[in-house]
């Protein structure tokens, strides 16, 4: 079965799908994980739950408390202690994200915080707080999560698994022209260092490293466009 992309529409393919799916979108940085896990959200009428957002939400917290990066037992307790919330947002806002009340969605996104992300994500207490909430939020189904340990940590019994992905050049490619849709300068030599960078600490780290699960589906999404990927992943849930 094909199904198109006048077909991906909110609802339309949900009455073929249960309602109560766990969807683990898993991969490296900038694979269009969460574009393709927020559409395949809203056409099954699904909740989206950025997981990356969380942890880049802890970071913002840690950098505007000024705590010092090595102080670990002061950094987990200042997350255990905040209100880290995920709103669904619309079409261009894919989530909403706020701490404490603040919203700082914007915020989150900066190069800044995308450098500092990764080592604080390492940090085994941060995620223990996160990964709590994270299934939580996933416990009734009916979610679409998207992260780097979901279909191996978080939810190790989603019952569909995918570990999207696409080559570094491709995917530093795409964030350079999602970054200038923002209005934001970046350029690609700089963006591929980072991505390859953070690829290597998060596949490297201790806990939860970056892995597909053994029962996960692999897209390679190089050639794919995203209505593409959405439809296979559409497929797969039914
Ligand atoms: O969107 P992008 O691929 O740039 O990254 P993200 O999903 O916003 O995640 C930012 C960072 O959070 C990642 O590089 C990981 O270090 C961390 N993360 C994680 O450790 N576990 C998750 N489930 C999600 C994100």
């Amino acid at each position: 079965m094909v199904i198109s992309e006048n077909q991906i529409r909110k609802g339309e393919t949900s009455a073929r799908v249960q309602k109560t799916l766990q969807i683990a979108i898993d991969g490296p940085a900038g694979a269009g994980k969460s574009t393709v896990a927020k559409r395949v959200a809203d056409a099954l009428g699904y909740l989206y739950i950025d997981t990356g957002a969380m942890y880049r939400a802890a970071t913002w917290l840690i950098i505007q408390k000024n705590i010092d990066l090595s102080d670990h037992s002061a950094i987990a307790r200042a997350v255990a202690e905040s209100k880290i919330e995920l709103r669904p947002g619309d079409a261009e806002e894919k989530i909403h994200v706020f701490v404490n009340g603040v919203e700082v969605t914007k915020q989150i996104r900066s190069q800044n915080i995308t450098k500092l992300v990764s080592p604080l994500a390492a940090i085994g207490a941060i995620r223990e707080h996160l990964v709590n909430q994270q299934r939580q939020l996933a416990m009734t189904g009916g979610v679409v999560l998207d992260g780097r340990d979901i279909g191996t940590v978080v939810l190790p019994d989603a019952n569909v698994k995918i570990f999207l992905t696409a080559s570094p050049s491709v995917r530093a490619q795409r964030r350079l022209i999602e970054l200038k849709s923002l209005g934001e300068s970046a350029d690609y030599e700089t963006l591929l260092k980072d991505i390859v960078e953070r690829d290597q600490r998060d596949t490297n780290r201790e806990i939860a490293p970056l892995r597909m699960a053994d029962d996960a589906v692999l897209i390679l999404s190089d050639n794919m466009s995203v209505d593409d990927v959405v439809a296979h992943i559409i497929k797969l849930c039914a």
